[in-house]
């Protein structure tokens, strides 16, 4: 959530921030701002609303400095407004930018107030600027002062503060919120995510939990929590993809969604052979760390928190391990039992999701016999913090709403399920024909794709419908709730997913003819009893659409729909099912004219609670 970025440099570095702010847009767009040091003073643009605002106020106005820090603000604290946009300010002297949220900024507040300070924003934010300029006064210099700062600080911050009396240095501090420094030749970069300055450098340093950092154009130097100094190893950037713009299509979203069979293909390069995954597709201590586990902890969020729901299915049914899966925020506030030989998997596109971190970090004080990630962020916390790592190699994703993201982590789950199964109960036959489905996925969903138009025109019929009601079975249930998720958080019309044989407890009530009601239908051994609650449905007036197997004899009427799904194997059959399901959401939010990339109040990677 927020972006940061910051530059120390000889030459002028506000395109440059400006740049790093269009690239880390998605993590929060409703304001941003600059600032920069130029010639002894600061000055600073702020603008609400997309970047693109802030862009087109510095063409007017262009800033000077070769030193500077800009942000882009999904707001915690304070509406989205021009005063409480990044950077503030204490006085004309110090500016700071900051993501995460501190948790006692009122009782700082007040204390600096009594000190004579002045607030003019409403954002928990402030009170770091202040607190600087307030430990100035007895630090001396202002790494010094910032060490101080953080220490009074509870909750999370990924902070980065100048000072126009010392234009030549970057103090940054990171405490639950990632941070990355950069480092060119002769000028060096901080950003909340390293895909900000793939323009300017590929060499990175991630800074850990409590370290604060200076950043001078040729030095970089970097303290621990407790102030020694520590180094933390320089890596190139192993994104190979930088989705920096939408080639072709309109939207992210939609690249993303077509980008599903190239991501698919990169996922399984290397780990699977002679019928099997290799344990090593987990990290090179897998086979070592997956061989006694006998049950597993599933932790994440929204899209990511589906993928594990279904993955739930497949490990108990086909691995022959028991599976618990809860949403992460539940998990690190409520007390669980641990079963001997678990193994905890956190799902996570960023690798950074607040709540999943802890959630993970919780695990390992608990004495899981092993934690694993699996992870579209190389070099994220999760990846970092967990002794295994699924890298899902999916490529940046851009769109808020998560896509290929989903399809790769199914993909990584099905592999793990094949992994873990091999040490259990699965058989030799059963491992070799999900390697034969997973190396069938790409092909598979580019035909799936080939639905697209079919399902434009489907569109048509949601976008004056308030509700819509999603069914699924099995493993198909949590791409139902998917299909919800991604309907409602796209185009705003409210969504919800059941397993279909739920519905005459209660939900069956909602079905009138304003109630679209989205079958995903595919042709397993639940198919007959789904069938059983679609009639429920249409005997009480409802409206459906059927996703169904081409073989499985649903017939469109006036009260039914049926869009026919390539066929395919039990295996890949949630993942096939969730591309309609994806083309469906993006259209009809095309239709309501919604922000498909940057849906309101939301942002792309979660860092706080
Ligand atoms: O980065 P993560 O996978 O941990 O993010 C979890 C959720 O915030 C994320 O999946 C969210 O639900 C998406 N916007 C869904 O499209």
């Amino acid at each position: 959530m927020c972006g940061i970025v910051g530059a120390v440099a000889q030459r002028d570095v506000a395109e440059i921030l400006i740049e790093g702010l269009k690239r880390l847009e998605y993590r929060g767009y409703d304001s941003a701002g600059v600032a920069v040091i130029h010639q002894g003073e600061l000055t600073r643009t702020r603008r609400v609303g997309k970047v693109q605002e802030l862009a087109d106020a510095l063409q007017t106005a262009p800033l000077a400095g070769g030193t500077g820090i800009a942000h882009t603000r999904w707001a915690t604290h304070g509406e989205p407004s021009e005063r409480n946009a990044h950077p503030h300010q204490s006085g004309s002297d110090i500016a700071v930018v900051h993501n995460g949220i501190i948790e006692n900024h009122a009782k700082l507040r007040e204390m600096l107030k009594g000190l004579g300070y002045q607030f003019n924003s409403d954002t928990d934010t402030e009170v770091i600027c202040h607190l600087v300029d307030h430990e100035l006064k007895s630090a001396p210099g202002l790494l010094a002062a910032v060490q101080a700062t953080v220490k009074q600080l509870e909750g999370a911050y990924g902070t980065v503060v100048i000072d126009r009396r010392d234009p030549e240095r970057l103090v940054v501090a990171r405490s639950g919120s990632p941070l990355v420094i950069g480092f060119g030749l002769g000028e060096n970069f901080v950003a909340s995510d390293q895909l900000a300055l793939l323009p300017v450098t590929r060499t990175f340093a991630f800074l850990e939990e409590g370290d604060v950092a200076e950043v001078t154009r040729r030095e970089v130097h970097i303290y621990d929590l407790d102030g020694n100094p520590v180094v933390r190893e320089k890596k190139e950037s192993e994104i190979t993809h930088d989705a920096g713009d939408k080639g072709e299509y309109r939207h992210y979203m939609l690249k993303e969604i077509y980008e599903q069979p190239m991501a698919l293909a990169r996922t399984l390069e290397g780990r699977i052979a002679q019928q099997r995954v290799l344990d090593s597709a987990f990290g090179d201590n897998a086979a070592e760390l997956l061989k006694d586990i006998k049950h597993v902890q599933i932790i994440a969020c929204g899209t990511s928190y589906h993928a594990g729901m279904a993955a739930r299915y497949w490990l108990e049914d086909w691995a022959g391990v028991s599976c618990n899966v809860e949403i992460a925020s539940e998990f690190r506030y409520r007390k669980s039992h641990l079963f001997p030989n678990s193994l905890l998997v956190t799902i996570s596109q960023s690798g950074e999701t607040a709540d999943t971190l802890a959630a993970m970090r919780l695990a390992k004080e608990m004495g899981y016999k092993a934690t694993l990630t699996i992870c579209n962020a190389p070099g994220s916390s999760l990846v970092r913090e967990s002794d295994m790592a699924y890298m899902m190699k999916a490529g940046a994703e851009i769109g808020v709403a998560s896509t290929k993201a989903f399809t790769v982590q199914l993909a990584g789950l099905l592999m793990l399920t094949a992994a873990l199964g091999r040490y259990n109960s699965m058989s030799v036959e059963m491992q070799a024909a999900i390697a034969q489905s997973l190396q069938s996925m790409p092909a598979k969903v580019e035909q799936a794709l080939g639905l697209d138009d079919a399902i434009a025109e489907l569109a048509e019929d949601f976008a004056d419908k308030s509700h819509a009601l999603f069914l699924g079975r099995g493993d198909q249930y949590p791409i139902a709730m998917e299909g919800a998720l991604k309907l409602k958080e796209i185009s705003y019309i409210h969504a919800e997913a059941y397993a279909s044989g739920e519905l005459k407890h209660g939900p069956l009530a909602l079905i009138d003819a304003d109630m679209p009601v989205i079958v995903v239908a595919p042709n397993n051994e639940l198919l007959e009893k789904l069938k059983s609650n679609v009639e429920e449905v249409r005997a009480r007036g409802g409206l459906m659409y059927v996703f169904a197997d081409v073989d499985a004899e649903f017939a469109s009427d006036d009260t039914m729909k049926v869009i026919p799904v390539p066929h395919c194997d039990e295996f890949m059959a949630p993942l096939i099912y969730t591309i309609p399901l994806q083309l469906l959401s993006y259209h009809v939010a095309l239709i309501k004219g919604t922000d498909v990339d940057q849906p309101r109040n939301l942002a792309k990677s979660v860092t706080v609670e």
